[in-house]
């Protein structure tokens, strides 16, 4: 991983070193010399957000909070000017900086700090020889008191879960079979102590999933379904909480294939997946007293020789049966399978997440998810809470019952696809069909994938939706 933090034990005032700050007091506090604090000053009046003095064997950079005006919650706020102070600290070749709060809350120094930890990820796996510009930043130092052991171990957790979403995002298809992503889950699963099982294409077969196996026939490789248990012995609930993550590893539409300027950042379509099991990694490892179980279904959707086609019937796992219009609406048809799979834990909430509908994307862009609720009111806006402190905001859009006139079949229960109007509620209201109990859908197709980076989420995969579900579950315990 690209960077490690610490505890200082004391300020080293002759390195590099961050101070937060919130007033000119703050500044005038920090011992600068005469002319030094000046200039920071006279920078700060002009509106920068973070001020560097340049001491020829160390650099200062004061960073004053500034709220005032600001359309972004505070902690956002602070996060966003973690990142600036990244992007100055790595642009003066700085490998160690200590972070010294002498007005920031200790709230907002974590979240200082995240911004920091989150905006230095770089994915260079593919890059080679002076095309690989590696971050300068190795690690953080912080001094204040107020920020724990614990605080730092968990910053700690929350950056590996989010990076390791975000690799498997960026990673190409080639590389990131269903097969490779149950292994992922594996291997964070492993390292938090918690139990993953993969369900090979033999046992899904023997489940009559037949959603998934449907979408996975035009397919050389074989389809995997994970389920990513941490149940831990002081669990504050006995029904878990479920987690279901929408796992196309490859998008190319399938028979009803994307023209290529809509196939080309397909590689993300599985980016609810990756945020499934990047939450779950972070839950478990931080060992949070909630039982939770993430669920996986996986596969890529292809147009080879026994594609299923626009036109077929499939019989799902819950016995009920869908008329395919179109091959390109394959998320919602293995999403249905791990719904009606989801039933048999009785659990207290199902969350699903997916890059599911292109509607969904034109209608909010990158800025928010789409979220759709069934008899989950409460938890509905406990999530929300959850999405607006982590700002992985969700917009919620209805499940009126008249919307599921759209997906009515001539010939089977239910079609594939909607029509042209409301594409991302259609696709909630198909899903909605394959639950029981209290429920929640998100649709992540516009934030998960990013073509410039924004603030600390940096370019290509976003990782959101880890943090969120990290939140709701911390949210539990009081
Ligand atoms: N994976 C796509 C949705 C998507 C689009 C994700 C853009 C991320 C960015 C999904 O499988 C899909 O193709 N949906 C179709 C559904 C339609 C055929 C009913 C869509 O949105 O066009
Ligand atoms: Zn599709
Ligand atoms: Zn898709």
């Amino acid at each position: 991983m690209g960077i490690l933090i610490e505890k200082a034990a004391q300020k080293a005032v002759t390195a590099d070193i961050i101070f937060l700050t919130k007033s000119s007091t703050d500044i005038a506090d920090l011992g600068l010399e005469k002319q030094e604090l000046d200039f920071a000053k006279r920078e700060i009046k002009e509106g920068k957000e973070v001020v560097e003095i340049n001491r020829f064997k160390s650099r200062v950079f004061i960073v004053q909070f500034k709220s005032k005006g600001a359309t972004l919650n505070k902690n956002e706020a602070a996060r966003a000017m973690g990142n600036t102070a990244l992007l100055m600290v790595n642009k003066a070749k700085i490998e160690k900086v200590t972070v010294s709060s002498v007005g920031f809350s200790k709230a907002h120094a974590i979240a200082f700090l995240e911004g920091m930890m989150l905006g230095n990820y770089q994915f260079l796996k593919y890059k080679t020889g002076d095309n690989k510009k590696v971050n300068s930043l190795k690690k953080i130092l912080v001094f204040y008191g107020d920020i724990s052991k614990e605080d730092i171990v968990e910053l700690e957790i929350i950056t590996k879960a989010v990076y390791s979403t975000r690799d498997m995002v960026n990673e190409p298809d080639s590389y990131m079979t269903a097969v490779q992503l149950a292994e992922e889950a594996k291997t964070l699963g492993k390292d938090a102590g918690a139990k993953v099982e993969v369900f090979n294409k033999k046992k899904i077969e023997s489940l009559k999933m037949g959603g998934l196996l449907a979408v996975n026939r035009g397919s050389i490789d074989p389809p995997t379904f994970t389920i990513y248990e941490w149940k831990p012995k002081n669990a504050i609930n006995t029904k878990p909480y479920i987690f279901v993550g929408k796992g196309v590893v490859y998008d190319t539409g399938g028979l009803s294939l994307k023209p290529s300027n809509f196939m080309d950042t397909m590689k993300c379509d599985m980016a609810g997946a990756a945020a499934v099991i990047g939450g779950m990694y972070a839950i478990s490892k931080a060992k949070l007293p909630v039982y939770v179980i993430g669920m996986i279904p996986a596969t890529d959707n292809r147009p080879d020789g026994n594609a299923y086609t626009p036109g077929d019937v499939v019989t799902m796992f819950d016995g009920s049966t869908v008329e395919v219009l179109n091959t390109d609406a394959e998320g919602r048809m293995i999403l249905a399978d791990a719904l009606s799979y989801a039933k048999k834990y009785d659990p207290e909430l199902v969350v699903d997440m997916a890059t599911l509908t292109g509607a969904a994307a034109r209608a909010i862009g990158t800025q928010a998810m789409v979220g759709m609720k069934v008899k989950s009111d409460k938890e509905f806006d406990n999530i929300s809470k959850s999405g607006d402190r982590v700002h992985e905001r969700i917009v919620e859009f209805p499940m009126w019952d008249e919307y599921a006139e759209q997906i009515k079949s001539e010939i089977a229960d239910r079609k594939n696809i909607g029509g042209a109007e409301a594409g991302a509620i259609t696709a909630g209201k198909f899903l909605e069909h394959f639950t029981d109990y209290p429920y929640i859908h998100l649709d992540i197709a516009g934030p998960a994938f990013l073509s410039k980076a924004s603030s600390y989420r940096t370019v290509g995969g976003s990782g959101v939706g880890t943090r969120l579900f990290y939140d709701f579950i911390k949210s539990k315990v009081k």
